[in-house]
């Protein structure tokens, strides 16, 4: 298999271009650093997909991050993040990993909470265990949003699509006050949701938060890039067709400033012998 030479980028992973959102925040936050994304579209949606599949998909594309050079792994996936990250730690235990997981800490702020996340994620034993610490005294409003990751990576924000499954799923949850973004494609479509939703809503996109974890680490870690450093490169990888990271790039300007390519169709990288 080719390895591109990335020694020294930041591997981030998600099911598609979900993890975009994460990857653009680390962007804004360390214009420095070069990222190399996985995009394993060939096997999303994951939030329809056993724990055991998930993680062997994290898996592989890890080791393939790894392979490459990388120097920190974002699991930009909340899906991964909560059936994965722990054997990945434990796998890799001199590898600093940042997850995404349901930001239900600071939704404790609010009185009617609804988390939007994938089934994987809403049924995960990691899930189940913040939200029992952070919202045990109150109601809380839970979708597994059946279909959108898919109409996201299909049409894109604004779309008529999305903006329509949006007010069907959200119609039946009531007045809820703080709404958390529990899945990385959610915040590419925050606009959509937000309209979905009374005036006023507090949405929380953990998109920042994961960025500033990943600064901290590196820092910790001394793997900050330093001054002079190679040129910064933004490449992407997808195991399925590329179209969706191509339009998401289009309006992620900092992403696409510095993109190097986007290489379609990479199946190996997570099915064996395909
Ligand atoms: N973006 C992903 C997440 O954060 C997964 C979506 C999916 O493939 O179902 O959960």
């Amino acid at each position: 298999m080719y390895l591109p030479p990335h020694n020294g980028s930041i591997g981030v992973f998600d099911s598609g271009i979900g993890g975009l959102s994460v990857a653009n925040a680390v962007c804004g936050l360390l214009p420095r650093e070069s990222l190399l994304y996985v995009s394993d579209n060939h096997h999303a949606p994951y939030g329809a997909r056993t724990d055991a599949e998930v993680f062997d998909f994290s898996r592989r594309i890890t080791d393939y991050l790894l392979a490459a050079g990388a120097k920190l792994v974002v699991v930009a996936c909340n899906t991964a993040t909560s059936i994965a990250i722990d054997g990945l730690r434990e796998s890799y235990p001199d590898v600093p990993f940042v997850g995404l997981e349901p930001a239900v800490k600071p939704a404790a702020r609010g009185r009617n909470v609804g988390v939007l996340a994938t089934a994987v994620t809403l049924r995960s034993a990691r899930y189940r265990a913040l939200r029992a610490r952070y919202l045990a005294d109150r109601p809380v409003w839970e979708s597994p949003c059946v279909g959108l990751v898919e109409r996201i990576e299909a049409h894109g924000a604004g779309s008529v699509p999305v903006r329509a499954l949006l007010e069907d799923l959200l119609s039946g949850a009531g007045e809820l006050d703080t709404v958390v973004l529990g899945c990385t494609h959610y915040p590419l479509v925050i606009g959509d949701i937000r309209a979905a939703l009374p005036p006023g809503t507090d949405v929380i996109d953990p998109s920042g938060a994961a960025a500033r974890q990943v600064q901290r680490l590196l820092q910790r870690r001394g793997l900050a890039a330093s001054e002079p450093e190679i040129s910064v490169r933004h490449d992407f990888l997808c195991t399925g067709g590329s179209a969706p990271l191509q339009r998401t790039l289009r309006h992620l300007p900092a992403l696409n400033a510095d993109r190097r390519w986007v290489l379609p169709y990479l199946k190996r990288l997570t099915t064996p012998d395909a």
